[in-house]
């Protein structure tokens, strides 16, 4: 997928968390002028919604490609192509250390939050905005459990770790932080659209593109399709947020 692709599903993903990410800095009193950076920034699909907040956004992401793009795309928040393991900043830089479906992708995320926390002031805090638990999904009909089944057969492939959502509160606390607050992203389901299938298909077609034949993968679109516009389809995986103060 080219990196313009990526960033069109990453605004598709920073949609559903936009009013908990809201919400969070509101509860945390984020004030004009603090600064955030954020760890495994993408494309800086976030940045436009920080700066909305008032905060200055810096980013870091081990993809050059991605920070090239966000560098283009937003020239005044400062990207850094570096390892979120070993962050090139000093102890206590930023007011706020935020990622966001993120963790799920490495192998020792403990390790990323303690990162996280060195490089936050003391008195800032640490947030991880979205990490989901694909182990526990539910997906209704059949037809979309067998396909839950395969994206997550396929994630797993990836190097996703599934079960992250549920160990991030005790991965905070393990971290030190203090305060830890824990919650869960919350589910809504609207009038059916082929606009929202198709926006939700654009992801499972990637995440299936080799599980299955081209043309077994076009047929399950249009079973699936059916499904969704006649309303049956309710997909829900929970997707954990978390903060912690230093
Ligand atoms: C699913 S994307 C999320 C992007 C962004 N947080 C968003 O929500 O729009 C995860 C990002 O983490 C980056 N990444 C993975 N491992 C990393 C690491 N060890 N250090 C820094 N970035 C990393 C990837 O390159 C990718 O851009």
């Amino acid at each position: 997928m080219k990196t313009a692709d990526w960033h069109n599903r990453y605004l598709m993903q920073a949609r559903w968390t936009k009013n908990l990410r809201r919400f969070i800095f509101d509860k945390l009193k984020a004030a004009p002028g603090q600064t955030v950076l954020e760890v495994g920034s993408g494309t800086g699909a976030l940045f436009p919604d920080f700066e909305y907040q008032g905060l200055r956004p810096f980013g870091v992401d081990i993809d050059l490609q991605r920070c090239e793009f966000s560098m283009s795309n937003s020239p005044d928040n400062p990207m850094v192509n570096a390892d979120g393991f070993r962050l090139p900043f000093k102890n206590g830089s930023f007011d706020f250390t935020f990622c966001h479906y993120f963790l799920l992708w490495l192998k020792n995320p403990q390790e990323v939050i303690k990162e996280m926390k060195r490089v936050t002031k003391p008195g800032g805090y640490v947030i991880a905005a979205a990490e989901p638990d694909y182990q526990s999904r539910i997906d209704y009909p059949e037809l979309f459990q067998n396909i839950g089944n395969m994206q997550n057969h396929s994630l797993s492939f990836q190097g996703v770790n599934l079960t992250m959502g549920r160990k991030l509160g005790w991965m905070f606390r393990e971290a030190g932080l203090q305060g830890v607050h824990l919650g869960l992203l919350a589910g809504e389901w609207r009038q059916p659209s082929l606009d929202a299938f198709e926006a939700e298909w654009d992801m499972i077609a990637y995440d299936l593109g080799g599980m299955a034949p081209i043309e077994r993968i076009l047929e399950i679109k249009e079973e699936a399709m059916q499904s969704w516009l006649k309303g049956q389809a309710t997909i829900f995986i929970p997707t954990f947020y978390a903060h912690g103060k230093l």
